[in-house]
């Protein structure tokens, strides 16, 4: 029943999300797939996270070869959710070399501090959408991915999860704390934008700052691109 409202909450929230980005949507992926010969579902479906994260016993049984009791009872128990009961099962956890990261450490498998291996374990859905724009408390200021992770080469981890979870209106579902004076102090974006490892928050309001004309002009020629060819 749990995950029939979340299902039913994300699929609001992905069709709200889809109106102003091109987000995969995150519904239906997270219902286990259906049981098999050998007992279990496939997939399997961690919830609790930002995303979202696939489990795949025949990944692991059938085409990496791994027996039952490589993970069970040692490091799994044989029980969908029993490990996200316990609490504890985050990338800090992982990256100790806890469930997952017992083997994705880079030398058995594929490692999860690898910035190439998130969406292979979180999916499409972790593909970070391009331009961001807050619009609470006020309209609009942009954020752009590319710009931050590509082009500046920042890992995701100088961002996620401390200064920002890696959910899309998060940090605008509280108004009150997303601020100026926030910033200033060094939180969200202000971790950098502080004059020294980036230009300080307190200076070119324009730059982060499109205002509501920027953002009908952003929208109207996304939506209309053909109409406005001419520049
Ligand atoms: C690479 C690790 C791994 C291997 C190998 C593995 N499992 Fe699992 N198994 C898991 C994980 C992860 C869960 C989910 C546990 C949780 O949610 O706490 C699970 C859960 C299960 C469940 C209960 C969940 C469900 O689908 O209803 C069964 C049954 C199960 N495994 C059977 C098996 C059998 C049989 C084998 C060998 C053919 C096997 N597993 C091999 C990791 C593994
Ligand atoms: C081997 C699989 C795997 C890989 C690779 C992986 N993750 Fe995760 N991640 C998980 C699991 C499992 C969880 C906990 C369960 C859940 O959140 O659904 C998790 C949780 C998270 C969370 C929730 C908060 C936290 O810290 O636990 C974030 C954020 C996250 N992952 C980011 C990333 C990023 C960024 C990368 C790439 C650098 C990455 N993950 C790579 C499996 C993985
Ligand atoms: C017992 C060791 C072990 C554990 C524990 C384990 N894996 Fe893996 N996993 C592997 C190996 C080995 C491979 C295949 C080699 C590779 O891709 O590096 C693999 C491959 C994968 C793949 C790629 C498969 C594909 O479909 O292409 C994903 C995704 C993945 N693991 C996720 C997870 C997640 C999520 C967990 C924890 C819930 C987990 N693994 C736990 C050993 C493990
Ligand atoms: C300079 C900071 C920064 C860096 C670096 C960064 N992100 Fe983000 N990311 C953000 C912000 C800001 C948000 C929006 C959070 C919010 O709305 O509260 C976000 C949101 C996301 C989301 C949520 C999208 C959704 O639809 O819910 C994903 C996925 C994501 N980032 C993935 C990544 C990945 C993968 C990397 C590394 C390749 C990365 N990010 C690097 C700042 C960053
Ligand atoms: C992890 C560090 C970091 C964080 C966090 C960060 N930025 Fe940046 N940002 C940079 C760096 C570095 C530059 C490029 C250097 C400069 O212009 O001073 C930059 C440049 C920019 C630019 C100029 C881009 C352009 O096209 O000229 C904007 C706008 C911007 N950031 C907005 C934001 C916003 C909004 C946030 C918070 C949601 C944020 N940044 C969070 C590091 C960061
Ligand atoms: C590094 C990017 C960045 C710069 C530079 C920046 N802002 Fe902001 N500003 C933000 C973010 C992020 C928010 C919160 C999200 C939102 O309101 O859409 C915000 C919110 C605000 C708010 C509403 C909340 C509050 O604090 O009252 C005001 C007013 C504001 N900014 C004014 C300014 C002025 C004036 C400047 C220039 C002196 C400026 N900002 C420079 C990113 C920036």
């Amino acid at each position: 029943m749990k995950l029939k409202n979340t299902t039913i909450c994300m699929l609001g929230a992905a069709a709200l999300a889809g109106l102003l980005f091109t987000v995969g949507s995150l519904a239906g992926s997270l219902e286990p797939g259906p049981e098999t010969d050998d007992g279990y579902h496939e997939p399997l479906v961690f919830t609790h996270g930002p995303a979202g994260v696939m489990f795949s016993h025949k990944a692991h049984v059938e085409d990496a070869g791994l027996d039952c009791d490589s993970c069970h009872p040692d490091i799994f128990e044989q029980e969908n959710g029993a490990a996200e009961a316990n609490g504890d099962v985050s990338m800090a956890t992982l990256a100790e070399g806890k469930y997952c990261g017992a083997c994705h450490d880079g030398d058995t498998a594929f490692s999860t501090k690898d910035p190439e291996s998130c969406v292979t374990c979180h999916g499409s859905s972790m593909k970070k959408p391009k331009t961001i724009v807050f619009t609470e408390p006020v309209k609009a200021v942009v954020f752009d991915h590319k710009m931050h992770a590509e082009d500046m080469g920042l890992e995701c981890s100088s961002c996620h999860p401390k200064l920002f979870r890696m959910k899309l209106g998060d940090a605008e579902s509280q108004p009150d704390k997303f601020v100026m004076e926030a910033l200033y102090q060094g939180q969200y974006c202000g971790a950098c934008h502080n004059g020294d490892d980036a230009f300080a928050s307190d200076t070119k309001c324009t730059t982060c700052h499109i205002g509501v004309l920027g953002y009908d002009r952003l929208f109207s020629s996304e939506s209309g691109k053909k109409e406005h060819g001419e520049h």
